[in-house]
């Protein structure tokens, strides 16, 4: 597998195909056991581990909120940063009106909330960091239809210039990607383009085409006729 600078690469596979588990080996969170991992020609185990997670965003299929106020977690992005920035961010991810109807406002237990709430709130931290490497493990998976669009526009902005590899059931945030890869039992079996890749009737096109009845596309497109 080939991560190109500045462009967006997607992973594709069904449930247990490995997209989550290659996601922890780039940010060596996981080491290989067998093969290698190269950064730039230089191999991945050589970098200082925090150096590299300084230059990466993730934001993951996870929960990863820690027992704090909403203010400390999204400042966690970058602790310099001030509270007007930390309230941009959360602005960008949609979450400061629903932030501020709460009694304690930025000073509520970031736990309390909701799983999307939480999204966000892991959304808003990558936002402050500003990294040019960012990972996205199916980032809309548990919001909302209005939120996921929200967010879905937010991070097309911020995708621009950065490397970004994005895990994803969705078809929307899947066909505009400049690369995709197809994992299946671990091993990656199809890459190329959208296009590409639905042309030659493989595993790809069975989950896209899958994706696509699932969400009942003939009704939706004669509802909004
Ligand atoms: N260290 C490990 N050793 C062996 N198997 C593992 C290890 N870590 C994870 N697995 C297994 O590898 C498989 C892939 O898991 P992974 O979380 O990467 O899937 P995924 O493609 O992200 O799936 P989903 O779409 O459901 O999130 C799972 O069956 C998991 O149990
Ligand atoms: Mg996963």
């Amino acid at each position: 597998m080939d991560i190109q600078p500045n462009k967006i690469t997607a992973l594709v596979g069904l449930s247990g195909a490995g997209k989550s588990t290659l996601i922890n080996l780039l940010d060596k969170f996981f080491h290989p056991d067998t093969g290698n991992i190269v950064l730039d020609g230089i191999p991945l185990k050589d970098y200082n581990t925090k150096y590299l997670r300084e230059h990466i965003g993730l934001v993951l299929q996870q929960n990863h909120i820690f027992n704090g106020t909403v203010e400390e977690n999204i400042r966690y992005g970058n602790p310099e940063a001030t509270f007007d920035a930390v309230v941009r961010v959360a602005k960008k991810s949609f979450i400061h009106e629903q932030i501020m109807a709460m009694p304690q406002q930025y000073q509520t237990l970031a736990l309390s909330l909701s799983g999307g709430q939480q999204q966000k709130i892991a959304i808003a931290r990558m936002f402050l960091k500003n990294p040019p490497v960012i990972f996205l493990d199916e980032p809309t998976a548990i919001l909302d239809a209005v939120s996921t669009e929200q967010i879905k526009n937010s991070l097309d902005t911020i995708k621009q210039n950065r490397t970004v590899v994005i895990i994803s059931h969705s078809i929307s945030q899947i066909i505009d990607a400049d690369r995709i890869y197809v994992m299946k039992d671990g091993r990656m079996v199809e890459w190329g383009t959208h296009e590409e890749l639905y042309s030659i009737n493989g595993v790809y096109s069975d989950i896209f085409n899958a994706m696509a009845r699932s969400l009942n596309i003939d009704k939706i497109s004669k509802t909004l006729e």
